[in-house]
């Protein structure tokens, strides 16, 4: 399906109050093709905050980066996919192939289900992070594994590194969906996040959506954070 650079840009809620995460999203009307509201503001908050945040007519995507045994995780994708305007919900790919297939079949022929993806390595995470935990060798390889594992299991899509997308793309092909957290305007500090793009090289490179948080959220003016960032998404597009 072919989406303009607005359906595409995905604005990161992270806030720890619905007030300012609300007070942001109507800021940013029009300018979001869908909302994530992700652990911090779901914790705090709970379903009240998906119910209020989704009445803006935005699409959400409940980022809970679901990992546990498959019965457990099945119910808690069930259970998000009760909750009005979930549009994509996600699982940790390390969960495993049983844990992904429960998923995908949780919402398997449900009416107007939400998309499963999958997270396949968090891009807070360079090679030596990686290393650390026993994830040995190039990420972009792991990544490419775990991308193939979602695909099997029967998910929708993944949450991908820029870096690694337009492999992921190659070897899922175009209906497989690319999820890409890791946007960095050219000149922006990289906060917490290593393995990151600009938007337009994560256009370029195959994604579907942009997960954009704090470049959008902590800017002085978010309204023109968020357009600067959709006007190079266009051009990335055309
Ligand atoms: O503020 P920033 O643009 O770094 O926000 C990125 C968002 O994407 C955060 O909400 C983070 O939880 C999420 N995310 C990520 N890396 C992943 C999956 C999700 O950064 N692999």
């Amino acid at each position: 399906m072919a989406r303009n650079a607005h359906e595409r840009l995905i604005v990161a809620l992270d806030f720890d109050r619905l007030a300012p995460a609300f007070q942001m999203a109507s800021r940013l009307a029009g300018l979001a093709g869908m909302f994530k509201i992700g652990k911090q503001l779901f914790t705090a908050e709970g379903p009240r905050a998906v119910e209020k945040l989704a009445r803006l007519g935005t699409g959400i995507f409940l980022d809970l980066k679901f990992h546990d045994i498959p019965n457990t995780v099945a119910g808690a994708v069930r259970a998000a996919a009760e909750l009005p305007g979930v549009r994509l919900v996600n699982v940790h790919a390390l969960g495993g192939r049983e844990m992904m297939r429960a998923a995908a079949q949780a919402v398997a022929g449900r009416k107007n289900r939400p998309e499963v993806l999958g997270v396949t390595l968090l891009t807070s995470m360079d090679e030596n992070a990686l290393s650390k935990v026993g994830i040995l060798g190039p990420p972009l390889k792991r990544a490419l594994h775990l991308a193939r594992l979602a695909k099997q299991a029967g998910l929708d899509g993944v949450v991908a590194s820029p870096l690694e997308v337009a492999e992921i793309r190659r070897a899922c092909g175009g209906k497989f969906l690319t999820v890409v957290p890791g946007i960095r305007p050219p000149a922006s500090v990289k906060d917490d996040q290593s393995r990151v793009a600009t938007p337009g090289d994560a256009i370029r490179a195959g994604a579907d959506y942009l997960v954009v948080g704090r470049p959008i959220t902590a800017a002085k003016d978010p309204r023109a954070a968020a357009k600067k960032i959709l006007e190079e998404m266009s051009a990335a597009l055309a």
